[in-house]
């Protein structure tokens, strides 16, 4: 059977991650998490000082960092130059700075190259904003998930709850909305729809509706 590449995009806490962890595990499948090496490299930066605003400074922070995406039985795990950031790249500070380090080209460059290796023999489920347009524009799948702000906030609350951070509902909300506003803005690789990716409305979905619809698409093709 060919193990092919699918690629996941779409805007903050739409469920990408949940539902590509799924399909890699039902496919047996590399999951590769992208926002988690934006999130790793942006934790780096805050424990050192660094300005997220300062590309140069960051692009020579990451050309010296080693991150690591490890599968284990509780999800994936993410190590940056050996320490486990898995749940420390989740917490507050990271989620309000990574979208201004992921707005910088050359350290888009640089994690788009890593990425592109990480995924060049195929038997990948890869999720982010960019994946369908730039780091696999050759996927065989591209699914591209929404849902409504609400909905996304809603998801992220009870997650945040379920691992033992602090949340607020409205707070949340205006959070995932301005992430939005900037990935969708920026000059490099913003968040868009691939013009050959299949959009997918998860409001009024479960985890399992979703996972089965791309199932049925990924069945077609490999
Ligand atoms: O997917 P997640 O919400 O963890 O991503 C965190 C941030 O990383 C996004 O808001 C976005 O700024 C950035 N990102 C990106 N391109 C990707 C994946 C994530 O710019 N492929």
């Amino acid at each position: 059977m060919k193990r092919i590449s699918i690629a996941i995009d779409g805007p903050a806490a739409a469920g990408k991650s949940t539902v590509a962890k799924k399909l890699a595990e039902k496919l047996s499948y590399l999951y590769i998490d992208t926002g988690a090496m934006y999130r790793a490299l942006t934790y780096l930066a805050l424990q050192n000082g660094i300005d997220v605003h300062d590309e140069q400074a960051l692009l020579k922070l990451l050309r010296d960092t080693y991150i690591e995406l490890k599968p284990s039985e509780k999800g994936q795990l993410v190590f940056v130059n050996g320490e486990d950031v898995t749940n420390v790249i989740r917490g507050e500070a990271v989620t309000n700075h990574v979208s201004f380090v992921a707005k910088h080209p050359l350290v888009r460059e640089e994690m788009v190259a890593r990425q592109q290796a990480l995924g060049a023999n195929g038997g990948v489920v890869m999720d982010g904003r960019d994946i369908g347009t730039h780091v696999l524009p050759h996927a065989e799948v591209k699914i591209f998930l929404k849902a409504s702000v609400e909905e996304r906030a809603r998801r992220r609350h009870a997650e945040n709850i379920a691992r033992g951070f602090a949340s607020d509902f409205e707070t949340l909300k205006e959070e995932i909305a301005r992430r939005d506003q900037i990935d969708s803005e920026r000059q490099v690789a913003p968040l868009t729809k691939a013009e050959d990716a299949v959009e997918i409305d998860t409001t009024s979905l479960t985890i399992d509706d979703v996972v089965c619809e791309i199932m049925k698409i990924v069945n077609e093709r490999i």
